[in-house]
């Protein structure tokens, strides 16, 4: 039996990892600009989340939710203090799109209405009715109907205004768009969707699988502008690259047993993983390093020849070029050993650990800078 072949791969074997760095099997050294897709939080095998996961696994490491599981308590608790969101619900899913599809569903369930506003370039996943909120026919099979979603363009409040209305089950909307190429949402449109949902008692959800757990310098992107969603998603850098997600639900809407359901969501060694980032997060600063780092690379990139716009906050970076990138990463990666991300055809991404150190980003800064050089 082969891997199902739906993934084009560099030639590239990593085996090792610690902090911003991996090593492949022939003991070159790279330098991970991308945490693996925004989901290296708190950096490589940090030691901390290592003995943390290491004793549960030696403690207890799955058993289903029929049965009490104190860590589910522990990590709602404590994502409850940091993302000031105490008084929100917890249900813990496996992926960014199981999140997004029960977000989706509970909305649904609360609302009893099927029309979903989302927005065009966002990307919210590859189950049902994430896909079917994503605006990419691509991604989209026959069985993935997608004839109650309406795409608006992304930041167009005066679109939400007029869309939003009393059959509208929910607004789905990123905090920061990344598949879609690093745009932030404005205060302006986040504000629409706010009045516009409490107007006609919609929905509103916060998709903040890849821009939230602190990537953007605060822990959720919801409060760049200070608007509260209904229900917030997040996922990637929760388990610092064990697979978990969340699902933040206001207190408004109400539990019923068997309305949400899934067998490894809520796993011991998950919550464990995202426990333990947590704490890394908060011991070690790093919303603070975050916001430092993303405003020291974006003063450090400002400036550089090729350079048609810089987007993001914190440590959300996307480098719009004013040529195609795909010469310019394969040379970062094969040439100057440096992982970094696209998006289309013209924008570099960045998305690395939040403890990534300053030496690291001159490491990346040095490199890109070469790398420009030697295309001009
Ligand atoms: C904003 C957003 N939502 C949802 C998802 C889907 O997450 P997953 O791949 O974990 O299902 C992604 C993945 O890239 C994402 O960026």
């Amino acid at each position: 039996m082969q891997p199902f072949n739906v993934y084009p791969l560099y030639d590239i074997t990593p085996v090792k990892a610690l902090g911003s760095t991996l090593w492949d099997n022939k003991g070159e050294k790279y330098l991970d600009m991308y945490g693996g897709h925004a989901v290296i939080s708190i950096g490589h095998a940090h030691p901390y989340y290592v003995e943390k996961l290491t004793e549960q696994l030696n403690a207890i490491s799955f058993y289903s939710n029929s049965v009490q599981i104190p860590l589910q308590q522990q990590l709602a608790k404590k994502l409850g203090e940091l993302s000031g969101l105490p008084d929100f619900n917890l249900f813990l899913v496996s992926s960014g799109a199981e999140a997004n599809e029960n977000a989706l569903k509970l909305a649904s369930f609360h609302t009893k209405r099927k029309k979903i506003i989302a927005f065009k370039s966002g990307f919210h996943g590859r189950t049902s009715a994430a896909v079917a909120a994503t605006d990419n026919p691509k991604i989209k099979s026959l069985i993935n109907d997608d004839s109650h979603v309406v795409f608006l363009p992304f930041n167009d409040a005066e679109a939400v205004r007029n869309a939003v209305d009393s059959e509208t089950c929910a607004v789905i909307v990123e905090g920061i768009q990344g598949v879609g190429g690093i745009h932030v949402a404005t205060d302006e449109f986040m504000a629409a969707i706010r009045e516009s949902c409490d107007a006609h008692d919609a929905v509103f959800i916060h998709d903040s699988v890849q821009c939230g757990y602190g990537r953007s310098g605060k822990f959720f992107t919801w409060e760049l502008s200070g608007v509260k969603p209904d229900i917030i998603t997040t996922a990637k850098g929760m388990g610092n690259g064990f697979p978990i997600g969340g699902v933040l639900i206001s207190p408004k809407f109400e539990a019923t047993f068997g309305m949400l359901g899934t067998t490894f969501g809520g796993n011991h060694l998950a919550c464990m993983a995202a426990l333990s980032v947590l704490e890394v997060i908060e011991k070690e600063n790093l919303l603070e390093n975050t916001v430092t780092m993303g405003e020291y690379l974006m003063s450090e990139l400002k400036g550089i020849p090729g350079i048609k716009e810089l987007r993001g906050v914190g440590l959300m970076i996307g480098i719009e070029m004013e040529m195609p990138v795909a010469d310019i990463r394969k040379k970062l990666l094969f040439e100057k050993h440096v992982f970094t991300g696209v998006s289309s055809t013209h924008t570099l991404r960045l998305l690395p650990s939040l403890a990534l150190t300053k030496a690291d980003a001159d490491i990346f800064l040095k490199a890109f800078k070469e790398t420009m050089d030697d295309i001009k």
